[in-house]
């Protein structure tokens, strides 16, 4: 099979090393939060002109909401920034852009300029950008077990992960850890059953089309057996 047709239709990347990538450079955390979401937009892009269907990005965890309140206040303002001025930028490139997680304990204006960023309609999308806010593996499971449970009756593999954030995506066939650490901390817990994770040490910041590409290349070269022999 050559290459080309061993695309991943949907990809996540763990997007971690912004603080380090700005520590390096002696500067605050912000720099680093900044420099990952111009980062985003590039690869946004760019995954799209690669064919890519689904790009899930683990934006904010729900336990990073323990870190301090400037951080986070420099993370928001990021997002009132990037999900009002550039959503149009990307519904513009056929770009739909969804989220998954709990936003409803995020500032009222970022969360309305996050729904507004997900209102743009795009019926045939060259790309859907997920971004995974407030986003916890292990929350999204057990909010998908008590939607099973008030329903009743007998739930399935396929009726349950109909249950999650995700239920209408299909699960993604690569996942991109950047930053060095060898970890999923809470991503996608049931849907990476069967990912090819991908790990690197490059810092998000630098994380460019060519490193994304490789990740690609990578990919491409990988035996997906499910068990089989
Ligand atoms: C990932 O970068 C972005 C978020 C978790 C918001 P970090 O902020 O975790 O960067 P490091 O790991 O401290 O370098
Ligand atoms: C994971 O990065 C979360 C995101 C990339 C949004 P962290 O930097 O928070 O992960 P841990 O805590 O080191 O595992
Ligand atoms: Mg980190």
């Amino acid at each position: 099979m050559a290459d080309s047709e061993r695309l991943p239709v949907h990809v996540g990347i763990i997007m971690d090393g912004n603080g380090r990538w700005a520590k390096q450079r002696l500067r605050p955390r912000s720099y680093g939060h900044d420099a990952g979401m111009k980062r985003v937009m590039k690869l946004a892009t760019h995954a799209r002109e690669r064919g890519i269907k689904y790009l899930t990005l683990y934006t904010l965890s729900t336990e990073n909401l323990n870190r301090p309140q400037e951080e986070l206040e420099g993370i928001y303002n990021l997002f009132r920034r990037y999900f009002g001025e550039y959503a149009s930028k990307l519904a513009k490139d056929n770009i739909k852009v969804r989220i998954i997680g709990d936003i409803s304990v995020l500032p009222p204006d970022v969360q309305e300029k996050m729904l507004q960023a997900c209102s743009h309609k795009a019926d045939n999308p060259d790309l859907t950008l997920i971004f995974a806010i407030n986003y916890s593996s292990r929350a999204e499971i057990v909010r998908a077990a008590n939607m099973a449970v008030e329903r009743g009756g007998k739930v399935t593999e396929e009726s349950f992960s109909r249950l999650l954030y995700t239920g209408d995506l299909p699960d993604p066939d690569l996942i991109i850890r950047t930053g060095r650490e060898v970890r999923l901390s809470n991503f996608l817990l049931w849907q990476a059953a069967y990912a090819e994770l991908y790990f690197t040490d490059i810092l998000f910041p630098d994380f460019n089309n060519a490193a994304f590409d490789k990740a690609l290349k990578d990919f491409s070269l990988r035996d997906r057996r499910y068990g089989k022999i």
